[in-house]
């Protein structure tokens, strides 16, 4: 076997710097809180430690330039395989070996690179919060403007009942509330520190985990070494939260390609989110919808992907983990991308009120009024009124008129031969004249449902959580700088 360097496409093949480009700042205050600590313990001494703290604060000024050079793989590093690698060889040239070389005693970078993941990662789920509330707030104030706007409601794609604009934009918002609090419970698991774990057992070296850990703005340890350096659930979980608010988006975005097609011209995007067709002038096309949906296929193609790398995995560190970082990167990418575009959308989106209410009152939306008038009414069992209601719906059909405008004549014909059913006709035309779309969302009370007063009260309901939410999203991004600043007072202190 012959020695040597390895050939430069291997070493690019090997190499993470590309990725590792965007987690630069953080292995630098990664490594000012191990160097703190490693002083605060006696591990290293005093003028070591500032000189080393020196230049990582030269490392930090350069950070920029360092990422746009290290991006191009093995070429930025000189003859560093990582940026664990450069930011210790760049400390040793700075700080001379004698007190440089000291950097690295009780870690290894196994340690590190899950510390910066952990710290990118709750970053990205901080924006993505801020992000996801903006949308959320965006659609909470367009349905203030049309909780009076009619239109149908489906299922299986079929016209169901009669609805409202705002319910469905509640109904969504419910959705993107819910991918929050799942991101927030995964930061909950991410935001733990790793640091100090070693290579995969620990140190014989007096440490102190808890106090970088603090350092760092993390709200605790993983505890067992083993466990700290070679999992990345959180990593999965991430991937996994991102992906079902992906889904979530791709669904409002489906909703909306369907309603912009000329058939239905429930709604248009403005013309500065649509896109032209380069052939046919006529068109306006959901370019943005149409990528949104495609890119949530994107995120969970994402999640596989990191699943099957770390399923895969033995205990313990193995390279493999260091694929993940681009993916992940991709992951946050995505989910905040498309929240950017889904706020474009909901700023520019124009609701045709008035096409939307004649379809939905041109169609029988109100047949399940009709039966459940008849349950109070006529006090007959439910499946009663919805033979006779059914009828009713039939009959309108055939004679081509709106089950509401049917003349006593025909409600006589529908339901003949259901006498047994007890309903009287008259009552059937006294309860159809008082029918009709406002009429039915006037009675829809119960909660939750498309009626008008609930529209009033989930809007505020939401609104104020809403604000609340990003009040907690506020107070956990403060908490991260606030700890920065202080690493920062303490490492000046040295
Ligand atoms: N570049 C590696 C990664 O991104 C860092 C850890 C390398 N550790 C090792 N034992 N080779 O995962």
């Amino acid at each position: 076997m012959g020695g040597g360097k390895p050939d430069s496409r291997v070493l690019d093949y090997l190499s993470s710097a590309g990725a590792d480009s965007k987690i630069i700042q953080y292995d630098v205050l990664g490594s000012q809180a191990h160097v703190l600590m490693l002083y605060k313990k006696g591990i290293i001494p005093r003028d070591d430690a500032r000189r080393i703290l020196d230049a990582l604060a030269d490392v930090w000024r350069k950070r920029s330039s360092i990422a746009s050079a290290t991006r191009s793989k093995s070429t930025g590093y000189g003859n560093a395989e990582d940026i664990h690698e450069f930011v210790e060889l760049f400390v040793i040239e700075r700080a001379g070996i004698e007190s440089g070389g000291r950097i690295h005693a009780a870690r290894s970078r196994n340690d590190q690179v899950a510390t910066d993941i952990r710290m990118k990662i709750r970053d990205d789920i901080n924006e993505i919060c801020g992000r996801l509330l903006d949308v959320a707030e965006s659609m909470i104030m367009l349905g203030y403007g049309h909780c009076k706007t009619i239109m149908p409601l489906y299922t299986h794609m079929q016209q169901a009942q009669v609805g409202l604009f705002s319910h469905w934009l509640l109904a969504h918002v419910d959705a993107l509330l819910r991918d929050y609090d799942r991101l927030c419970d995964v930061f909950g698991r991410v935001n733990m520190s790793p640091l100090g774990a070693g290579p995969v057992g620990g140190t014989s070296l007096p440490i102190d985990r808890q106090y970088t850990a603090k350092l760092l703005g993390f709200d605790g340890l993983v505890e067992n070494s083993l466990d700290a350096t070679s999992t990345r659930d959180f990593a999965a979980e991430y991937a996994s939260a991102v992906s079902i608010m992906m889904s979530n988006i791709s669904r409002i975005a489906e909703d909306l390609v369907v309603w912009s097609t000329s058939e239905f011209s429930f709604v248009e995007l403005e013309d500065c989110i649509a896109s032209p067709s380069s052939a046919m002038p006529q068109k306006k096309n959901p370019d943005i919808l149409e990528v949104t949906r495609a890119k949530s296929f994107e995120s969970a193609g994402c999640l596989a992907s990191i699943l099957g790398i770390v399923g895969g995995l033995a205990s313990g560190y193995g390279r493999d983990l260091q694929q993940l970082k681009p993916i992940l990167w991709q992951v946050s990418d995505i989910g905040s991308s498309a929240l950017f575009a889904m706020y474009s959308v909901f700023g520019g989106l124009y609701v045709d009120k008035a096409r939307m209410r004649r379809v939905a009152q041109s169609s029988d939306l109100i047949s399940l009024d009709v039966a459940e008038k008849l349950v109070i009414a006529s006090n007959v069992p439910f499946r009663t009124a919805h033979a006779v209601a059914a009828s009713l719906a039939r009959h309108a059909h055939d004679v081509k008129k709106p089950v509401r405008k049917l003349a006593m004549s025909e409600i006589k014909k529908a339901i003949k031969g259901m006498d047994a059913t007890g309903v009287d006709a008259q009552d059937l035309c006294d309860i159809l004249s008082t029918l009709g779309a406002v009429s039915s969302l006037r009675n829809r009370l119960s909660r939750g449902s498309s009626g008008y007063a609930e529209q009033t009260r989930m809007l505020a309901d939401r609104k104020k959580r809403i604000a609340d939410l990003r009040g907690d999203n506020d107070i956990r991004v403060k908490r991260i700088l606030g700890a920065f600043d202080s690493l920062q007072k303490q490492a000046r202190h040295v």
